[in-house]
């Protein structure tokens, strides 16, 4: 199903999850008040890092209820839609920067029913979206080179993000805006304030201390940080 959260959503990334315990990870996920997983899916070619493919999504998707947010990191991203949405990805991310056709993968993912997503690298220009950031129920804005978990959040996104929000408000069309990457109290509240309204928390969730008390920081630092966002 399409996911279009209705309040700022806090979305833990596997990747920082112990692979040995997944099924441990989307539990205290879920239980420390997580609103979405996001599953970051790499082939080794778009990004150096390979991850998991569709078989991953669905044994995570038999554990839990929430949303799944998958982030299609992959060449192909056509080629692949059916097996992640049949797999059970609710929201189907991919990159502007892949191999396909934008406006075609949309397409696609709509036929299938699934909800989507755009992503652009640090250094793609916002313009780069253009061609169906008004069909898509998320823009996602990485706020660190994608391929690895635990990296610094890149501060120069910040523009980018306020510059998203606003070309998504002018549209009106309900789309939320994602930030991803080294997204902690600090560098969320930032983001909150951009208008990022979706946050994507690898280690500063599944790293130190418990996912539950990470989670609260976390909501805590985004909800003060939208305070300041322009609306
Ligand atoms: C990076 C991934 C991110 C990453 C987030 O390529 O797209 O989703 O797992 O992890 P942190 O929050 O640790 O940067
Ligand atoms: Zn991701």
């Amino acid at each position: 199903m399409p996911f279009r959260p209705q309040r700022l959503a806090l979305a833990p990334s596997l990747l920082s999850a112990d692979f040995a315990a997944l099924g441990d990870a989307v539990r205290s996920a879920e239980e420390g008040g997580a609103d979405a997983l996001h599953l970051d899916v790499m082939d080794g070619h778009f990004v150096p890092n390979i991850t998991f493919g569709p078989a991953l999504v669905r044994a995570v998707r038999a554990r839990t209820k929430l949303p799944l947010d998958v982030h299609l990191m992959i060449d192909e991203p056509l080629r692949y839609l059916d097996a992640f949405h049949s797999a059970g990805g609710d929201t189907l991310v991919f990159h502007v920067e892949s191999r396909d056709p934008a406006p075609e993968v949309v397409r696609a993912a709509r036929r299938l029913g699934a909800g989507v997503g755009a992503a652009i690298r640090p250094d793609t220009a916002l313009g780069a979206l253009a061609p169906v950031i008004a069909d898509v129920d998320q823009v996602l804005v990485m706020s660190v080179n994608p391929g690895f978990s635990g990296q610094k959040f890149l501060p120069e996104v910040l523009p980018k993000m306020r510059a998203a929000r606003a070309e998504l408000s002018r549209l009106g069309t309900g789309a939320y805006l994602s930030a991803d990457g080294g997204i902690n109290a600090e560098t969320g509240g930032l983001a909150a304030a951009a208008g990022a309204t979706f946050f994507v928390c690898g280690n500063s969730v599944y790293g130190e201390g418990s996912v539950r008390d990470n989670l609260s920081r976390l909501r805590a630092a985004v909800e003060e940080g939208a305070r300041r966002a322009v609306p």
